[in-house]
């Protein structure tokens, strides 16, 4: 099996892609309800703020979607729920409603019963979240995976340090991971992530080590020299802003909490499934650790994050082993992806338009309100240490000369150095004029580059990029040891 890279809704993904009991561990890190959208910070490129982009959507709203899972779990066609999980369902809307919460439950509910399907007997299933939500979707779990020969097995709580504290509370520093697994025959080898023993410990139990008398022994067990058993609650640090591991990606985990997921609960040539895999933290760590991995994000700001973090990491060749899949590859995907009404998505096809003919370099533009038909926003150097915009406007409708006009009036406005205009439907022959009397940019390097460029999806499609010097906006990833060889090669 290659590993698997999907762009899409992960119900969808999972129904469709991932069969029966294939998957060895799964471990999801879902949005927390938490009522605010998740920025993707920038690199600072000669500009006094961050801009940021929205990473993905955090809030949730009882809406037709919801009142279609709704239905789905409570009417249970071909009994795919437990009983429990209809009846925990109906009775949650007893108390909730129908409001946030529960929007936000039944789409968990459904996501998670599809995890169950996909794990192996032997299969782990770790599921991330905090305190806001955790004691509701503790009881989902156990109505999904209980109900059908499965069980609890930890609560891990992930403690942390960090920065600001509420005036008026306890600082919370703790998120929850549940554990579950899907039969009693479930894998785990708590070896590989054994701690060191305290020191007092070793001083305690330095006559027993290799001096254990039958029988007459101190009533005290011997030291493991592989080390502690680990304990349910892990002190990993949050990645720090200055960190080399950190991406920029709003709520990016740190790898030696997967790490430890992963080293206890699968072995190498084992299948890791996460459904919310954001910046690909498990996928990076799935990698790194020889196992087999399907993730799958709804945005393409996390999947074209992940295709380079991996890049970065293991050099191009790495997806030679890779299936990506759900990204526009043909006018009809295009279009497809360009009708997409989701709420809990903005702007999908105009973030995948800018992102791919920019090739990653260009910053989203997710401000709500009048954004003045700005997509996204590059910075080019200029001169030493100076810099100017390039701005992006991405149509998907119907085009016309005089949105030519309109962009070159912001273009002016903002004082930008070139503006490229992406449409879906072919540009007239008005708007090619209109565009090339704008005339030329000069950028120190190159004279020629047209003020206004229009580009059609199908051009993109084709493999044409952006051909211009500009300043990197994401962090690189590190490169993962080992791997430099497969630099040299390439
Ligand atoms: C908290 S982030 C995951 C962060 C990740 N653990 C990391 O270290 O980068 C949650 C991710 O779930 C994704 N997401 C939300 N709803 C989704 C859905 N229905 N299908 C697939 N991905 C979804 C979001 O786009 C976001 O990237």
């Amino acid at each position: 099996m290659k590993n698997q890279l999907f762009y899409g809704d992960n119900i969808d993904i999972m129904r469709g892609h991932v069969p029966d009991g294939s998957v060895d561990l799964c471990y999801i890190d879902p949005p927390f309800n938490s009522k605010r959208d998740y920025n993707r910070i920038y690199n600072n490129v000669g500009k006094e703020d961050k801009a940021q982009s929205v990473a993905f959507v955090d809030t949730w709203e009882w809406n037709v979607r919801a009142e279609k899972e709704y239905n789905e779990i409570c009417v249970n066609e071909g009994g795919v729920f437990t009983k429990q999980t209809s009846d925990l369902i109906m009775g949650l809307y007893k108390i909730l409603g129908r409001g946030s919460l529960l929007s936000y439950l039944v789409s968990m509910t459904l996501r998670i019963n599809e995890i169950h399907r996909v794990l192996k007997p032997t299969g782990s299933f770790y599921l991330h979240c905090d305190p806001t939500v955790g004691h509701y979707l503790k009881i989902v779990l156990d109505a999904v995976f209980v109900g059908r020969g499965g069980n609890f097995r930890n609560e891990i709580v992930w403690c942390y340090r960090g920065a600001g504290y509420p005036k008026n509370d306890f600082g919370r520093r703790h998120d929850l991971i549940f554990r579950y697994s899907k039969t009693k025959e479930y894998f785990f080898n708590p070896d590989p992530v054994r701690e060191p023993y305290a020191e007092a410990t070793k001083e305690r139990f330095k006559h027993h080590i290799g001096n254990v008398r039958k029988g007459k022994d101190f009533g005290v067990q011997q030291l493991n020299p592989l080390g502690k058993h680990p304990d349910d609650w892990w002190q990993i640090q949050p990645i720090a802003p200055s960190s080399k591991e950190r991406l920029g990606y709003p709520t990016q985990k740190p790898e030696a909490l997967l790490e430890k997921i992963m080293l206890s609960s699968s072995n190498e040539g084992d299948v890791v499934l996460d459904a919310f895999c954001g910046c690909g933290t498990s996928v990076a760590v799935a990698q790194r650790l020889n196992r087999k991995w399907i993730g799958i994000d709804i945005t393409y700001n996390s999947i074209s994050l992940i295709i380079k973090r991996l890049t970065e990491a293991y050099g191009e060749d790495v997806m030679d082993g890779v299936t990506v899949s759900g990204i526009p590859a043909d006018m009809e995907s295009a279009r497809a992806l360009a009708n997409k009404k989701d709420d809990r998505l903005r702007k999908e096809f105009e973030k995948w338009a800018v992102l791919t003919y920019s090739d990653n370099k260009a910053m989203i533009n997710d401000k709500k309100g009048k954004d003045y038909g700005i997509d996204g926003t590059m910075r080019v150097p200029e001169r030493k240490d100076k810099f100017r915009d390039v701005l992006f406007s991405v149509k998907s409708g119907k085009v016309n000369s005089a949105m030519i006009r309109d962009f070159r009036g912001v273009m002016e406005r903002e004082n930008a150095a070139a503006g490229i205009f992406i449409t879906l439907n072919e540009p007239t022959k008005d708007m090619r004029k209109e565009a090339a009397s704008a005339g030329f940019y000069d950028d120190g390097y190159n004279k020629n580059i047209e003020k206004i460029k229009i580009v059609t999806i199908g051009e993109i499609l084709k493999g044409e990029r952006l051909n211009m010097l500009a300043a990197d906006v994401l962090k690189k990833a590190e490169r993962v040891a080992g791997n430099d060889e497969q630099m040299t090669l390439l």
